[in-house]
């Protein structure tokens, strides 16, 4: 193929820091040379590093593959067909997907008009049946928070399951429930290395809770499956935290970058832009527009098409943040397609 007639693609689907953590780069092909060796199975070094940084116990820690990973795991050791799983929506559908497959009773509660979530309606939907709420913070699609730790405590102090809360986008706002875990045993937390560490490709997350929950954890997957976490995701996991000064810096161009794009987006006429405390960015048509995922593909940049929500509006676009140096190409695709169709 020849360099003039090579397609573009700007793949924005996924809400992924759009540069590669350079430490995490070093780390993995440092560890190349090891690759005919198994990982470590208690994955220690790195719970150590993340129980020194998070100031929480090293038995309230376990490390799997990636959020998706967490939220098999710690569905499929509660499951039962009778059990119910309240869970607002739109979020990251992966949740609902994993419920169903394990044959849970999923009661959803819908978000307000404004995206807020109301606390009570998810007090009111509890029964005897309900095994999780969860509850992803900020939200997956919807870019807000949707839960304080007042709130979340009354739900804590109401409710005898237990509730997942999703802090994917965490090192992206530093807002966290994780201060509540000492308080309440039944609070799950899930934090990923996906968005702001830039490791998506690598599939390693955590999984905060109580020691029994996870004791649990380890006498099924830890056991049978005590191989999951791959050697190279734990190097370059562990870099995150033996380079925190260039790990803050990396978050920090990433918002810097995302800041960027908004601000050149909305020089569009017709589109607004809505805060977003996670990964990607939101931004409002001011007149519906069809087509669009389709229409910027043709130009070679992926977007997440709104379908794939459950009570979200067509007329807003998740786009995930570029590369520096393609804000302008972008910028000019949406243009032109909002102003000619
Ligand atoms: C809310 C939420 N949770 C979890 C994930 C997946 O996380 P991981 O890459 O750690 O599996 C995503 C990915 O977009 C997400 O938005």
């Amino acid at each position: 193929m020849t360099k003039a007639n090579k397609q573009i693609i700007i793949d924005l689907r996924f809400g992924e820091n759009p540069e590669a953590f350079l430490p995490a780069v070093r780390a993995v092909k440092e560890e190349a040379e090891k690759i005919n060796k198994y990982p470590e199975p208690k994955r220690e070094q790195l719970i150590n590093y993340i129980s020194k940084n998070e100031k929480i116990n090293k038995e309230n820690i376990y490390i799997t593959n990636g959020i998706d990973g967490a939220i098999n795991i710690v569905f499929s050791i509660y499951a039962d067909k009778k059990s119910e799983i309240i869970l607002p929506v739109p979020t990251f559908p992966d949740y609902e997907f994993s419920a169903k497959d394990l044959k849970y009773k999923i009661k959803k509660v819908p978000l307000e008009k404004d995206f807020s979530l109301d606390i009570d309606k998810v007090i009111k939907s509890i029964t005897k049946s309900t095994k999780f709420i969860v509850i992803v913070n900020p939200n997956n699609p919807t870019g807000n928070q949707l839960i304080n730790n007042k709130d979340l405590e009354r739900i804590l102090k109401s409710f005898k399951g237990l509730v997942i809360i999703d802090e994917i986008y965490f090192e992206l706002t530093g807002e966290t429930s994780i201060q509540l875990l000492n308080n309440y045993r039944n609070l799950i937390l899930f934090r990923g290395f996906s968005k702001g560490y830039g490791l998506a490709g690598l599939r390693i997350g955590i999984i905060f809770a109580n020691k029994k929950i996870i004791q649990k954890i380890n006498e099924t997957e830890g056991r049978s499956n005590k191989f999951i976490v791959n050697r190279l995701a734990l190097r370059a996991a562990e870099s995150v935290f033996l380079n925190l000064p260039l790990t803050r810096e990396y978050i920090n161009n990433f918002l810097n970058t995302k800041n960027e794009f908004e601000n050149q987006i909305s020089k569009i006429k017709g589109i607004q832009v809505l805060e977003s405390k996670t990964s990607f960015s939101l931004f409002k048509l001011a007149k519906l527009s069809n087509n669009i995922p389709d229409k910027l593909k043709s130009k070679g940049i992926l977007i997440k098409s709104t379908k794939v929500y459950e009570n979200f509006p067509n007329n807003i676009m998740i786009i995930g943040v570029p590369k520096k140096e393609e804000i302008q190409y972008v910028y000019n695709s949406i243009k032109e397609i909002i102003q000619y169709g």
